[in-house]
């Protein structure tokens, strides 16, 4: 067992570069089991859950080679299309094989996904979508078994605008016969990295971010190469933390136009940023200044994902802040942790009241989920004195190194092997 020793009180300075988006490698790895030829994807993080999703990839007959950030598929031999248990429950995202593999091989068996536990994540609106399809679905003993003898472009209307259902749906029609339409679909950028990857391959899709996705079925998919975007949530992750502990980070490798949402909180909690195309820069203010509400949204409103990173930064603000998390049920587990390092937040429900205090102090503390466990970082660098943070595989699921990372930005820290 692993644990993160942080010796806060220091501020972050320094320049590091943005890593690719997990959230995008994922959906885009499955994708290239619809290939008839190689795919190479650049820019890829060392992450566990690229590693879940390498795994399933070979599962299924493909080769992969990994050099460095750059992951090669080739998916000719791809001669299954089941997938254990074993490899669904270690991450979410491995749902999403589900729309591309029943392309590829007309059918598909899964188990229910794993990912972190943010409340229930069911899988409906992803099952919705591939009905409409013409793809038979049934679930039975915690399995989902498609079969898409038949499959034919479709009208989808999602009733969320679910990340994972849209990317199932684009993945099922792109090889589907006829037109599909995605209503109210998810408008992440890493939605539109899927769809610029798609498009690669010579799929007709067009529509990613505007909530209405057009696909022209095309009967053969062939390989490309294709660089994945910066990820806009660890970009979000790092800023926080310079805006809690004091200090000027540039971040470099990354897309500001990704994150404007989060940019515009900062700025209202008092941070100095400048942007240029593939970098910016924040400048910590004096005293964090308190928000009146905050609601997270799909985008383009304030990702969940950067909601638990910046309740730390809020937690040391000169005032009440709440929070709305309007995406997931449960995912303010950070907070009691919050609360043994001196923070005084109430949570009830999907609300968050954040009494902001002077300051932190370092305490022992667990991580119960990725981004959880990303803003006790956060809070560790800014507190005075040691934090130890257990749970550290939670954090290296979406975070390639946030130890070499801090620590080159001047944050005394290190991982003990215990
Ligand atoms: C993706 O999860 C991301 N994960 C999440 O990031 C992110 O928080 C989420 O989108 C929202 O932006 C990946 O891309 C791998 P959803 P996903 O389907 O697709 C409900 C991280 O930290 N819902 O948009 O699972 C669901 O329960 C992770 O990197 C249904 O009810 O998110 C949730 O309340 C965490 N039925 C809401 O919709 C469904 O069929 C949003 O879920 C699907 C979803």
């Amino acid at each position: 067992m692993c644990k993160i020793i942080i010796n806060g009180g220091r501020r972050l300075d320094g320049s590091t570069a943005v890593q690719g988006a997990k959230n995008s490698v994922l959906p885009i790895l499955a994708a290239t089991v619809l290939a008839d030829g190689e795919c190479t994807v650049m820019g890829c993080p060392n992450l566990s859950d690229v590693n879940a999703a390498i795994e399933i990839l070979e599962y299924l007959g493909c080769k992969v080679w990994r050099e460095g950030s750059t992951v090669t598929v080739n998916p000719q031999a791809v001669s299954c299309a089941d997938i254990p248990d074993s490899l669904m429950r270690k991450m979410r995202s491995s749902v999403t094989f589900l729309g591309a593999v029943t392309a590829r091989c007309k059918r598909a068996k899964i188990s229910s996904p794993g990912g972190c536990e943010l409340g229930p994540r069911p899988i409906d609106l992803h099952i919705k979508a591939l009905r409409e399809l013409n793809i038979s679905v049934t679930e039975h003993g915690g399995y989902t078994e498609t079969f898409a003898e038949n499959m034919r472009g479709a009208d989808i209307h999602l009733d969320f605008p679910s990340v994972g259902a849209t990317e199932n749906a684009m993945l099922a029609a792109v090889t589907a016969k006829g037109t599909t339409t995605i209503n109210n679909a998810a408008k992440e950028p890493e939605i539109c990295d899927l769809e610029d990857f798609l498009k690669k391959m010579g799929a007709k899709i067009s529509g990613a971010g505007t909530g209405v996705i057009k696909i022209e079925g095309t009967p053969k998919l062939h390989g490309a190469e294709h660089r994945v975007i910066p990820d806009r949530i660890a970009a979000s992750t790092y800023l926080c933390a310079a805006a809690m502990a004091g200090g000027t980070l540039e971040l470099t490798d990354v897309l500001p136009r990704h994150l404007n949402a989060v940019t515009a909180v900062l700025k209202d909690t008092g941070a100095e940023i400048r942007t240029k195309k593939n970098s910016m820069v924040l400048k910590a203010s004096g005293r964090v200044r308190s928000i009146d509400t905050l609601r997270t949204m799909p985008y383009p409103g304030f990702p969940t994902d950067a909601q638990a990173p910046m309740t730390a930064l809020l937690s040391v603000a000169n005032g009440t802040s709440v929070i709305i998390e309007n995406i997931f049920e449960n995912r303010y587990k950070h907070c009691a942790q919050l609360c043994k390092m001196g923070a005084d937040i109430k949570v009830n429900g999907r609300i968050a009241v954040i009494c902001g205090v002077r300051e932190l102090t370092g305490s022992t503390v667990c991580a119960q989920e990725l981004r959880g466990g990303a803003a006790l970082c956060i809070a560790g660098a800014a507190a005075r004195g040691v934090t130890e943070i257990s749970g550290v595989n939670y954090i290296e699921r979406g975070y390639e190194d946030i130890v070499k990372d801090f620590s080159r930005l001047g944050v005394e820290i290190k991982k003990q092997i215990s």
